[in-house]
């Protein structure tokens, strides 16, 4: 597979008016992406739950246009959002080689998220991946020969281009990045499903993500990966997130929760530790953050509990544990962590199956 391959062929020019709309998940990753090269290719491997409830709601209305110029105008929960248009530019200008009739079009994009603005999710993944697969809907009005298998891997090629992990939000409910030797069909270019059955303990997986801090982020995720180049210690972290990657695949397959547990929360830790050991460097956990993860230990201990961390780039927790446990971690969550949340405010989610097209 080579970008070639995403290049739109036999397109018709019988375009009209009409519109698409997707709802597309965030998804959280087990083994972290941090740090790329070239057009958005990733460093290591990485592997992601795909979330559900979580996600965004995107509607792409299309008119025909011949001013040769990108028009569009995007509208966050109905109001214009003047400051997203930028990236959006950004992005098809990127893919405009893939996509050679969108100058052909006025779009009009209406976006909103389930989670709030604010709440340091990072909406760029479920975003970047619903207005991708809103494209290839779009494309494939002007292409009916386009199979189901291009139809999603182009969408995960077009989404990583516009925000590197939203290739891995396409489709659930776990999803691979980045080639590696143990994975045949892994790829550098788009997001690709097991070939494995996993084991029932990672079905239905449950994520709820504790709101420690609602602000902006401190550190962008385009800073973020620059701080990987001259990193001194960028290549040992990509070699272990390719380890990490190799074990948990195992891991999903036998059903190991300890050994899950400890890839885990390593690769969160150490994707901190990255940004803590970079130059300049960066702390993005609270005290917060860290009260929780030794509440988390300390239940973990006392109990026969299989809940466990993980991390984005910022001070959230993500808190993993399996459906079998939801409702005693549910109660743990309420009585005991809750309190080091902003506001009190936290999300349940579970592990979902991927984006799906609105009527
Ligand atoms: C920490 O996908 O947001 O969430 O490619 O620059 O848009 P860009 O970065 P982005 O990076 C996400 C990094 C992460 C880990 C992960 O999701 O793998």
């Amino acid at each position: 597979m080579t970008t070639e391959n995403f290049i739109s062929k036999n397109i018709q020019a019988n375009f009209t008016t009409g519109s698409v709309s997707w709802q597309s998940p965030s998804n959280i990753a087990l083994v972290k992406y941090w740090g790329k090269y070239g057009e958005q290719l990733p460093k290591n491997t990485s592997i992601s739950f795909t979330l559900s409830n979580c996600h965004t709601k995107t509607k792409l209305h299309y008119t025909p246009s011949n001013t040769h110029k990108f028009e569009f105008e995007v509208y966050l929960d109905g109001q214009r959002a003047e400051s997203f248009e930028p990236k959006i530019l950004k992005f098809f200008e990127r893919i405009e080689v893939y996509m050679p009739f969108l100058k052909q079009f006025k779009f009009r994009i209406e976006t909103g998220n389930s989670f709030p603005h604010s709440s340091g999710i990072a909406s760029s993944a479920s975003g970047m991946s619903a207005l991708a697969l809103c494209l290839m809907s779009l494309e494939r009005l002007t292409n009916s020969d386009i199979t189901d298998e291009y139809f999603y891997a182009k969408a995960s090629f077009l989404a990583r281009l516009g925000s590197g992990s939203a290739c891995r939000s396409i489709q659930g409910p776990l999803v691979v990045w980045g080639e590696h030797p143990v994975l045949p069909g892994s790829s550098q270019l788009i997001g690709t499903t097991l070939p494995f059955e996993i084991h029932d303990n990672f079905k239905d997986y449950c994520d709820t993500i504790l709101l420690v801090d609602q602000g902006e982020k401190v550190v962008s995720s385009t800073v973020g990966h620059d701080l990987m180049h001259n990193h001194p210690f960028a290549e040992q972290r990509f070699n272990q997130a390719n380890q990490n990657f190799e074990a948990i695949l195992e891991v999903l397959k036998t059903g190991d929760f300890d050994k899950f547990i400890s890839i885990v929360e390593s690769e969160a830790l150490s994707l901190h530790a990255m940004m803590m050991t970079s130059e300049p460097y960066f702390l993005l956990m609270k005290p917060n953050t860290l009260s929780i993860i030794h509440k988390i230990w300390e239940f973990r201990r006392e109990t026969s509990s299989k809940i466990c961390f993980t991390l984005d780039a910022g001070a959230n927790v993500h808190v993993l544990y399996p459906n079998a446990e939801k409702e005693e971690v549910s109660r743990f969550i309420e009585n005991e962590l809750a309190v080091f949340c902003e506001n009190g405010k936290y999300i349940h989610d579970v592990v979902g199956i991927g984006a799906k097209v609105l009527l």
